[in-house]
């Protein structure tokens, strides 16, 4: 995996991240440096800064940064040399391979071969007279021939082997298949096919890719559904059920639904705009994929306690992104004077397509929904539940950033309440000032504690000595500012001085390259630090350091970060001392955090 350094030096100067990120994310130039709204995070005004000078990314907002690499991988979802391979393309330079990452590449590609050919196994099995269970349980669930088709649709049969003997015929080992989650190894080191009897759901992705499966049995019995377990070319935080076909739609919004079968019913009853995140909460890179596609989405998650969950939690990650959400509540059902849960393919099948068209028209949006969960907490005929339910909402509704739909919603909730939209007005306007003002606390708080802004966010990066610390993130950043500060060949500290292993890493990695006389950059320590590790030299790179007497700081920094290496080494001490200091260390109290 090792690129020449000749190389790698060569790609970072052709590889500017002002150009490189500008081509994903619009940027505004201010003052020297660069702004724009994170691709990595939904928001509405920009907190991701992109640095020339130091060239690297920082979010203030998601707190992701690194060097242009690190934005490469994060926003192609792409390892280390895939994204070097990237980067090598944009810039017309031929990548030098070597014979391992060809083979990685390959074992993918294989992969993906797997998939397709055990996708089109399953469904010409469908076809055939031992498809026969798994037809009658589409014809029960009213899913149409042509819909199978269209979602490639399979049957695995109740049999063992069927798939790994036809997939070792196909010349696919067993390793490939346990590698695509295809086959199952019992304690007796024998393999089995892991869907059996089930409905087959391939899951493709939206450059035509067969990635997973999902399945269903054909009865009552459990697991209902079974999905492929995360392989190389699968994260099921990525893919969306249905999104390969939804992103052809010609509906200006994506319906987001739960279930794999509530998709296949609303495309075949026309609403083609849709997609599952197949029972899994909506995630950020979820987010992130739909925003290529839509700018409007619609929440339809199963009308049950867990549904209204979902719901809540979606419209959290989509707070302040750049969708406008709605939320289309389906109706519960009656049977026999009880009220049922219902989800969108029961909808479809009961009501029908135009009723669901009509609810999908006057779906809610996320305030709406919200406020209507707040109204089915109180009983509004009591006063007493009038006033608790005026406390609630005015909190509520003071969360809108805007003003005007502040007025709106108020309005519509003293009408709810009876009382006079002036008095629920002034609420939420006092809830507004009163959210305002703890706010600015709490901003006010982290100027004053300078100390848990300088932690870093993961807490395996959690420093031990912060003094030490501080220090030791100065040396990094004048080292990456002008390394004509540092004129010795002999490193002015020992990796083992640094009470941060992660901030001792960088500087030996990064004192290599300088004393090789190549540039610096964050850029240089891509390949060896992980995606949290990058962010943090980032956040340390992206604070200011002034260069009028930066001789002079550095040579503090470096008194710093050698006295404190010191007392951890018990020198210079007197013994008394020194032995008590290290007492301390023991029970966790001297310098040391933990938490
Ligand atoms: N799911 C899953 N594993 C389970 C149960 C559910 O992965 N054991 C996912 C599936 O993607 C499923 C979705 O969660 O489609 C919703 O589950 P549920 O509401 O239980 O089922 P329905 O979609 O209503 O399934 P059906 O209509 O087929 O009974
Ligand atoms: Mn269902």
């Amino acid at each position: 995996m090792a690129f020449p350094q000749q190389f790698l030096d060569e790609l970072m100067a052709r590889s500017d991240i002002v150009d490189v990120v500008g081509s994903f994310v619009p940027l505004i130039s201010k003052g020297g440096s660069y702004w724009g709204c994170c691709p990595f995070h939904s928001e509405k005004t920009p907190s991701f800064h992109v640095l020339p000078d130091k060239q690297i990314y920082y979010c203030f907002g998601c707190k992701k940064g690194g060097g242009v690499v690190n934005f490469i991988m994060e926003e192609e979802n792409l390892t280390y040399p895939d994204a070097i391979r990237f980067l090598g393309k944009r810039a017309g330079m031929e990548v030098p391979e070597e014979e391992g990452d060809r083979e990685a590449s390959r074992r993918r590609q294989r992969l993906l071969d797997l998939n397709r050919d055990a996708a089109r196994f399953y469904y010409q099995l469908l076809q055939q007279p031992e498809g026969r269970a798994v037809q009658a349980y589409l014809d029960k669930r009213q899913i149409k021939k042509s819909t199978a088709v269209k979602f490639g649709m399979g049957a695995s049969l109740d049999s063992w082997d069927t798939l790994l003997n036809a997939m070792t015929k196909k010349g696919y080992t067993k390793s490939e298949l346990l590698a695509a989650g295809l086959i199952v190894q019992n304690k007796n080191g024998g393999f089995y096919d892991k869907f059996r009897n089930r409905l087959m759901l391939p899951v493709i992705d939206t450059r035509g890719d067969v990635v997973a499966f999902g399945s269903r049995v054909l009865d009552k019995s459990e697991p209902k559904y079974m999905n492929s377990s995360e392989t190389q070319v699968y994260s099921k935080r990525r893919v969306l059920y249905g999104l390969n076909l939804a992103k052809k739609t010609k509906r200006p919004n994506i319906i987001l639904c739960e279930g794999n079968l509530d998709i296949v019913t609303l495309h075949q009853a026309g609403f083609d705009n849709a997609v599952a995140s197949m029972g899994t909460a909506l995630t950020v890179e979820q987010t992130r994929l739909l925003s290529r596609f839509t700018k409007e989405l619609v929440l339809c998650y199963d009308n049950d306690n867990a549904g209204r969950i979902a719901t809540e939690r979606a419209l959290q990650i989509l707070y302040n992104s750049e969708f406008s959400v709605k939320v289309l509540q389906l109706p519960r059902r009656l049977v026999d004077g009880e009220y049922v849960k219902q989800d969108a393919d029961d909808f479809i099948k009961f009501q029908g397509p135009d009723a669901f068209e009509r609810l999908l028209t006057g779906s809610e949006n996320g305030i709406e929904f919200r406020m209507a969960q707040v109204a089915g907490k109180y009983d509004l005929n009591s006063d007493e539940a009038r006033v608790a339910y005026c406390e609630e909402i005015s909190n509520l509704l003071s969360s809108l950033p805007n003003a005007v739909e502040r007025e709106i919603y108020s309005a519509r909730a003293a009408e709810l309440a009876k009382i006079t939209p002036e008095a629920m007005k002034l609420e939420v306007q006092r809830a507004f000032k009163r959210r305002m003002a703890r706010e600015k606390r709490a901003e006010l708080r982290k100027d004053l504690n300078p100390a848990a802004q300088l932690q870093p966010k993961e807490r395996s990066l959690r420093y031990e000595n912060l003094r030490s610390a501080r220090a030791e993130e100065g040396v990094l950043r004048l080292l990456m500012m002008d390394d004509s500060l540092f004129p010795d060949e002999e490193p002015p500290l020992k990796e083992e001085d640094f009470s941060s292993p992660l901030l001792g890493r960088a500087f030996t990695l990064l004192w290599a390259a300088h004393r090789e006389g190549r540039p610096m950059s964050p850029g240089l320590l891509s390949d060896a630090l992980d995606a949290e590790e990058a962010s943090h030299i980032a956040a340390i790179c992206q604070q200011p350091e002034s260069s009028q007497n930066a001789q002079r700081a550095l040579a503090d920094y470096i008194h710093i970060v050698k006295t404190e290496a010191d007392k951890r080494a018990g020198k210079g001490m007197d013994p008394l001392l020194a032995a008590t200091e290290k007492y301390k260390d023991k029970k966790g109290t001297g310098g040391k955090q933990y938490g």
